[in-house]
C-alpha cells in the first residue's frame, strides 16, 4: 500500500525548504509591524498604533500641516524643543519664503538634509523650497495618488 505523505515523512530536504520559508515570512512579518508602528503609530507623537494614528494618517490633522504633525510624531527625534517650535512657528505664520531662507533653512539643513535629500528618492528633498512648501499645507491625509502608488509596489 502506497504511504501517504505527510511532514514527518516529507524528508529532510524538504523540511528545510518548508522551515526557511516559514521563517523568511515571518522575519518579513515582524519588519513590517516595527514598519507600522515607527511610521503610522507615531502619529500622534505616542508609541503604539491607536484609533487616532490611523485617523492621522489617512483622514489627516486638518487643523495642521503635514509638517507640523511629522515634527510632534515620527520626526520629533530628529530636532531640539526649540528648534521644533521654530519651525512650526514658521508653518503657522505665513511659511513664506524669506523668513524660511533667514530663519529656517540652516535648522533644515543641519537636522533634516542628511535623510531628506535629492539622494533619497522616497522622501521629500528639503533642499528644493518647493518640497517643503508642499508640506506646510493643511493636512488632509493621504492622497488617492499615493495611495494607489504604494498598492502598485506592494502588488507587484
Ligand atoms: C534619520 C533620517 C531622517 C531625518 C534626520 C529626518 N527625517 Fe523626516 N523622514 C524620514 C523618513 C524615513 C520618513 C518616512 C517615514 C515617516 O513618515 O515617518 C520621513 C518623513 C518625513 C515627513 C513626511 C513626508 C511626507 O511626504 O509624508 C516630514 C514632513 C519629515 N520627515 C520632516 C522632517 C524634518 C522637518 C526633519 C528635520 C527636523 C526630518 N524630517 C529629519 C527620515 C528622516
Amino acid at each position: 500500500m502506497q504511504k501517504t505523505l505527510n511532514l514527518c515523512n516529507i524528508g529532510t530536504p524538504f523540511k528545510l525548504l518548508f522551515t526557511g520559508y516559514l521563517c523568511t515570512i515571518a522575519l518579513g512579518y515582524l519588519l513590517a509591524i516595527a514598519q507600522i508602528l515607527f511610521t503610522h503609530g507615531m502619529a500622534d507623537g505616542k508609541i503604539g498604533l491607536s484609533l487616532e494614528d490611523v485617523v492621522y494618517n489617512y483622514y489627516g490633522n486638518r487643523s495642521g500641516s503635514i509638517l507640523e504633525k511629522k515634527l510632534n510624531g515620527s520626526m520629533k527625534m530628529n530636532a531640539s524643543d526649540a528648534e521644533r517650535f521654530k519651525i512650526i512657528q514658521w508653518v503657522r505664520d505665513s511659511a513664506d519664503e524669506q523668513t524660511f531662507n533667514r530663519e529656517i533653512k540652516s535648522i533644515i539643513e543641519k537636522d533634516c538634509l542628511m535623510c531628506h535629500n535629492e539622494h533619497t528618492g522616497s522622501l521629500p528633498n528639503f533642499g528644493e523650497f518647493e518640497e517643503i512648501k508642499e508640506l506646510t499645507k493643511s493636512d488632509t491625509g493621504i492622497s488617492y495618488a499615493s495611495l494607489t502608488r504604494v498598492s502598485h509596489i506592494h502588488l507587484r
